[in-house]
Parts: C-alpha cells; sequence; structure tokens
C-alpha cells in the first residue's frame, strides 16, 4: 500500500515529518506493510499535510492531518480510502484542483521529486529529447512561437533573450535561473524545486542547448533551505544519469549546473544586483544597457530567467508551441500559477491559464478572506505591486489589462486584506520597504524612500495635508522615472493605488466613482 506525505515545506511546517514517522511507527505496530512516498504539495495549503492514499480508483485524499489522527484513519480503514471525517474523497475531483489548468505544476504532488524514474514516468526529459534533435535556432523558435513570456514579473518575450545570447560571440555563455522568490505571498519557484527540481534542471539543460551556454548558475534564496537541498541532490542525481555533464543525453553536447546560495537581500532579485552576488560581490545595481543578455556574469552572454519561465519550456518543446500558446489570452499567452496567500480562506496555488479573474481567484478558489469579512484590497505582484480595489477585480489578469490601470501581474502573487487594513499604513510600509532594501545607487530610491516615510506620517497626521499630497505624488513621479531598476520604480505602485482608491484612510475625502 502506498501513502503519500509531501515533503514541501508548507506542508513540513505544519508537521508533514511527525505524521509520516506516526504513519509509519502504527503501520509497523499492526503488522501493515506501507511503503511511504514524500511527494511535493498538491498546493491545497488549508489541507495540509494532506495525505494520500493510493486505491484501484485513484488517490484519495485526507487532510489536514495530525499525528494524532493516524491511528483513528487506520481504524477507519483509510489505507483502502475508507470513510473518515479528514477524508476529501478521489483528490483530483477536489474542486480547487480540478478547476485548474496544471501544465507547469502537471507532476507536482503526484511525483516524488527525487525519483527520476517517477520523473521519466510522467513524461520527464520528453522536452529535452526533443531539443537535442533540433538546431539552436529551431528551439529558440520554438519558444519565440509559444509566446511564452519572463514570468519572474517582466514579462519580457524569453525567446527574444534567448536569440540575443544565441546570436553573441563568445567563448562562455551562462544560463542563470533567477530563485530568490523574495516578493510577499509567492512560493511557485518555492515549490518547483522542492516538488519537480527536473523540470527546473531539463528547461535550464534546454536554454542551455538553445543558446550554446555550457554552464548554468541557480541562485536560490537562503531562507529555502529544503529547496536548496532537494534541488542540490537533484543536480547530482541527474548527473549521475547522463542528463548533465558532458553529454547531455547523449547529444555530445556539455551543460554543467551549479547551485549558489543567496544571502537575504530583495534587491539581488533584480538581475544586475544577483550577477553582481553570484560574482561574490556586494548585491549592487548595475546600470543597463549592456543587457546581460550581452554581458552579463563575468561580463559574458547570460540568459537570466525566473524559474517558471524555464520549468514552462520542457512542456513547450514536449507538446509543441501551439499547445501552449493554445491557453491564454492576448498577448498573455500559456498559464501563470498564481499564489494565492495572506487573508485567505483557501490560501495555496492554482495554475490557470490568463484571461480569469482576480474575483474568480480570490472568492471562487481562495473563498474570501480567512476573517470571514469583507475583503478590502488584494496586492498583486508582490510588496512593489499596486493595491487593486473591487471596481477592478473583474479585469482579466493578463499583463496589458493591468498595466492599463497602473497595476502588474508580477510574478502571480496574490496578498489579501480584510476591510480591518489602514492603506495608508501599508502605503507607509512600502515606502519602508523600500529603504530597508534599496542598494542606495541611485537617489530616488535611496532617499526618497525615506522622504516617501515621512511625507505619508505628516499627510496622515494632517500637517497641512493637500500640500502633502502634492508632495507624495511628485515624489513618486520622480521614484517612477527616475530609478534606475524596480525597486525604486516600483515602490510608487502600492504607495498611489493606496492613494487612488482608499483616500478616507489618509483622512481625506472618498472618491466619487471607486467602489472600494
Ligand atoms: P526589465 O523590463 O528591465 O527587463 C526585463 C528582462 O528583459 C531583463 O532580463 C532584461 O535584461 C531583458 N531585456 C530587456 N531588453 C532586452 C533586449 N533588448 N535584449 C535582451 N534582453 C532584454 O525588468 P526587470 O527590472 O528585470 O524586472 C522588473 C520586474 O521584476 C517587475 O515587473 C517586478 O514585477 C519583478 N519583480 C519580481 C520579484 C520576484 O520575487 N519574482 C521581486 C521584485 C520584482
Ligand atoms: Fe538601487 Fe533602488 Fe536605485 Fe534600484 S532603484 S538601483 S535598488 S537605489
Amino acid at each position: 500500500i502506498t501513502i503519500y506525505v509531501p515533503r514541501d515545506s508548507a506542508a513540513l511546517a505544519v508537521g508533514a515529518d511527525r505524521v509520516a514517522e506516526r504513519i509509519a511507527a502504527v503501520a509497523a505496530q499492526r503488522g501493515i506493510a506501507v511503503h511511504i512516498v514524500r511527494n511535493g504539495s498538491r498546493g491545497l495549503f488549508w489541507l495540509e499535510p494532506l495525505v494520500e492514499v493510493a486505491t484501484p480508483a485513484g488517490r484519495i485524499a485526507y487532510g489536514p492531518v495530525m499525528p494524532a489522527d493516524v491511528p483513528a484513519l487506520f481504524d477507519a480503514g483509510f489505507l483502502h480510502g475508507g470513510a473518515h471525517a479528514l477524508g476529501h474523497g478521489l483528490t483530483e475531483e477536489i474542486a480547487y484542483l480540478k478547476r485548474q489548468e496544471r501544465l507547469t505544476f502537471a507532476r507536482i504532488g503526484i511525483t516524488d521529486p527525487l525519483s527520476l524514474d517517477d520523473y521519466a514516468a510522467h513524461g520527464g526529459w520528453a522536452g529535452l529529447r526533443a531539443a537535442i534533435a533540433l538546431d539552436p535556432a529551431a528551439i529558440v523558435q520554438q519558444v519565440a512561437d509559444a509566446g511564452l513570456r519572463g514570468r519572474g514579473g517582466a514579462a519580457f518575450p524569453a525567446a527574444i533573450k534567448w536569440k540575443t545570447v544565441l546570436q553573441a560571440d563568445a567563448p562562455q555563455k551562462y544560463i542563470v535561473c533567477n530563485a530568490d522568490e523574495g516578493d510577499s505571498g509567492t512560493f511557485s519557484d518555492r515549490m518547483v524545486m522542492e516538488g519537480d527540481p527536473y523540470l527546473l534542471i531539463e528547461g535550464m539543460a534546454i536554454a542551455g542547448l538553445a543558446t550554446g551556454a555550457t554552464e548554468g548558475y541557480v541562485y536560490v534564496r537562503s531562507e529555502y533551505p529544503h529547496a536548496l537541498a532537494t534541488l542540490t541532490e537533484a543536480i547530482n542525481r541527474a548527473e549521475a544519469a547522463g542528463w548533465l555533464g558532458d553529454d547531455v543525453g547523449g547529444s555530445g553536447r556539455r551543460f554543467v549546473l551549479h547551485v549558489r546560495k543567496a544571502a537575504g537581500s530583495y534587491v539581488c532579485g533584480e538581475e544586475t544586483a544577483l550577477l553582481e552576488s553570484l560574482e561574490g560581490k556586494r548585491g549592487i545595481v548595475r546600470t543597463k544597457p549592456p543587457v546581460p543578455a550581452i554581458a552579463g556574469l563575468f561580463g559574458r552572454p547570460t540568459v537570466v530567467n525566473n524559474v517558471i519561465t524555464l520549468a514552462s519550456v520542457p512542456l513547450i518543446l514536449a507538446q509543441g508551441a501551439a499547445y501552449y500558446r493554445d491557453y491564454g489570452m492576448g498577448r498573455s499567452r500559456g498559464t501563470l500559477p498564481f499564489q494565492l496567500a495572506g487573508n485567505i480562506r483557501f490560501g495555496g496555488l492554482v495554475e490557470k491559464a490568463f484571461g480569469l479573474t482576480l474575483r474568480e481567484l480570490v472568492m471562487d478558489f481562495g473563498g474570501g478572506s480567512a476573517t470571514g469579512r469583507p475583503v478590502k484590497a488584494i496586492q498583486v505582484g508582490g510588496p512593489l505591486g499596486a493595491y487593486v480595489p473591487e471596481s477592478q477585480w473583474d479585469l482579466p489578469l493578463d499583463y496589458e489589462a493591468y498595466a492599463a490601470v497602473g497595476a502588474v501581474l508580477g510574478h502571480g502573487g496574490i496578498v489579501v486584506h480584510d476591510d480591518t487594513a489602514d492603506m495608508a499604513r501599508l502605503a507607509r510600509y512600502a515606502m519602508e520597504f523600500c529603504a530597508l532594501e534599496s542598494c542606495g545607487k541611485c537617489t530616488p530610491c535611496r532617499i526618497g524612500s525615506t522622504r516617501g516615510v515621512e511625507v505619508i506620517d505628516r499627510l496622515v497626521a494632517n500637517h497641512n495635508r493637500p500640500q502633502q499630497v502634492i508632495l507624495l505624488r511628485d515624489l513618486c513621479d520622480t521614484m517612477l522615472h527616475g530609478s534606475l531598476c524596480a525597486m525604486g520604480g516600483m515602490t510608487p505602485y502600492p504607495v498611489l493605488s493606496a492613494l487612488d482608491h482608499y483616500p478616507q484612510d489618509f483622512g481625506l475625502a472618498a472618491p466619487d466613482r471607486e467602489a472600494a
């Protein structure tokens, strides 16, 4: 009998290891032979630890399981799918999961993350095999035809970046994976590294073949010890199995991969600060141009892509560009793994094609706020993303539709606040966060963020309020247009959206038209 107990950090944080130990102990006591697989998480976090039992009908889910529940589950015959108050029936039939379009996350929660056999049995390496049969330009063309845009937040077409590196003439090129997932409320990169690390490895190897890069680095935030350990082990196993090294998958071509631990700086998620950090220097942003695709790591042409961008590539090569392109809307093709967090009832991972709405995500999937109070504001796209008011919850989640209202999809992080949220405090926090994390290279961000905290304090305290509003807008304009990178350049998004949509929280008159 096979039992699945996740090894994802989200499950470990609520006691999955102790649950697995208890299941093994009770089974031994009762003389029952069980095979416990430590899978990734299905991303239904309110049910973690989510224990699944393999039955002829499919996997049956039980959760959240605490160690003390285990004997009663055995008594109820859960090893054969027996009924119990914690039972949810067939996992695949749980509405939250069933209504998703899992392309990138197709295997996560299903397989043993470190099992090469499991990976191959669930379609693994098919993309890399297809890539080996193509010449580099044809691989890049597949990615272009699929319409894949960077999933780190900027949504730059991946194929243009890859093509720039492919066409650069240099003795050494690199693939760098940005796994410094620093945005608040985001965890999709982590789930891939912990739950399906070979997918990222396969994507990076394909990027190497496509561009002529023979070496890759994954820059993982230090706050992700489990991701670091799983990925490192997966790289060792993939290399031993011939999927990395001097003869990638029998292609005769070289691609080696290294993991580097970051040091806890938000701005090191900015690609050039990340490269400085990888080179062993302080994480300070470089001026662009040149873009890293021309002069990146150690001055060489470098693809810098986010985990989800690279993890989207194997499927594109395996199933063809048209298959992937078929999902989505407008210029936002494929799917985005949205991450529901903050004050939300059913937090977790929802992979859907672009084009659904925030209301569907937060209300239909997320079930509204965890406190049961009305939802007031939803921050989309991390700490530098705008607060989206209810009047905009029916916009399609699409890069262009969000840009048109001064918001961003970013890396797909969704953080929910109920009606007790003080938007002036949250706006102040955005400036404070920028002041703390600024690399200090440019004045609008280094000085502007500190002045921003002060001006919001004066505004709220009503020290000549109209004058402070003018000052704050002027400061945001300077930061928006004068900062060297997105840190200072995007801090005005949460600040201005709070001011525009929730002026009452700043002691100003309510807006005429906004429902918020
Ligand atoms: P950007 O617009 O400057 O660049 C996007 C990417 O395209 C970069 O990799 C750049 O090198 C590349 N690029 C631009 N022109 C190119 C060309 N002609 N040829 C080849 N490559 C070219 O945006 P940036 O500063 O890299 O990213 C900002 C975004 O990062 C924000 O939108 C924000 O959503 C996101 N972000 C994500 C975080 C996370 O945790 N995932 C944290 C903070 C911000
Ligand atoms: Fe550094 Fe801030 Fe300027 Fe970015 S905007 S370069 S983080 S000072």
